[in-house]
């Protein structure tokens, strides 16, 4: 059930997180980063339910970057083990549940057993409808706009397109996420207030919620209290409001 105090007319309809606070979240009770991460991933499986109950119908998690490669190497291997093991436990149920599971990102770079099981999980859900998850792995919003830009100019030496056929549009659908809306709201936690290359070109009016609060204790009512604050917003999409009600 939706919170009687959110409107379910303005509810947004894709959210992502980046989910900061895992080395800390553990730090502070003397455990292992590691145990962040597990603690984080759990936490992630239980608002990917909250948006589902919740008829948020997208969400996108930055789950490992590009420069996430310099974490200690314990760190890297364990991260990509579990996302593995995640993939491996949970993918039945999510299926079941009506979870459509997309990864972004340079997925080539990744150890080829966890390839073949994001293979495995984008092809089984490809066309289920409760909700769209999204998990960016190896992702950086400069690499992908970069390829767009590679990818987009062969066509034009190619001949297919004019240089004038460019248009956002184009570009979109050059990008990991085409044919994704794109975010109404962000969430960062653990107080960091930046973007850090994720979804630049995608987050151009998307509303923006932080919190101090570490990803590992983010729980329904953190996001209820995000949702609240995004309701309240006037969102304008740089117009003003009489054009945009017209
Ligand atoms: C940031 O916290 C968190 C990460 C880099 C990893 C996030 C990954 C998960 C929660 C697992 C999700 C699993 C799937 C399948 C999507 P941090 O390590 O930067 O924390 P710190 O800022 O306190 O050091």
């Amino acid at each position: 059930m939706i919170p009687l105090d959110l409107n379910p007319e303005k509810m947004p309809q894709h959210v992502a997180v980046i989910m900061d606070g895992n080395g800390r979240w553990a730090t502070s009770r003397g455990l292992p980063r590691i145990a962040g991460h597990r603690q984080g991933a759990s936490t992630l499986k239980q608002l990917l339910r909250c948006c589902k109950d919740w008829g948020i119908k997208a969400l996108t998690a930055y789950a490992f970057s590009t420069e996430n490669w310099q974490r200690p190497i314990e760190e890297v291997d364990f991260l990509m083990l579990l996302f593995e093991r995640l993939l491996r436990h949970e993918l039945e149920q999510m299926h079941r549940e009506g979870v459509r599971i997309s990864f972004i990102g340079d997925l080539s770079a990744l150890p080829a057993s966890l390839q073949a099981e994001i293979e495995r999980s984008m092809t089984e859900t490809l066309h289920n409808q409760a909700i769209h998850f999204t998990v960016a792995v190896n992702y950086g919003s400069r690499n992908e706009i970069t390829r767009a830009c590679r990818q987009i100019a062969q066509l034009v030496e190619q001949g297919k397109i004019s240089a004038e056929a460019i248009n956002d549009s184009l570009i979109e659908q050059n990008l990991y996420t085409a044919d994704t809306p794109a975010p109404d709201l962000l969430i960062r936690t653990s107080g960091e207030m930046r973007l850090s290359n994720f979804l630049l070109w995608q987050m151009a009016y998307t509303e923006m919620y932080f919190t101090d609060i570490l990803w590992p204790d983010f729980d329904r009512e953190v996001f209820h209290q995000a949702l609240l604050s995004y309701q309240k917003r006037d969102r304008r999409f740089g117009q003003v409001k009489a054009l945009l009600s017209a």
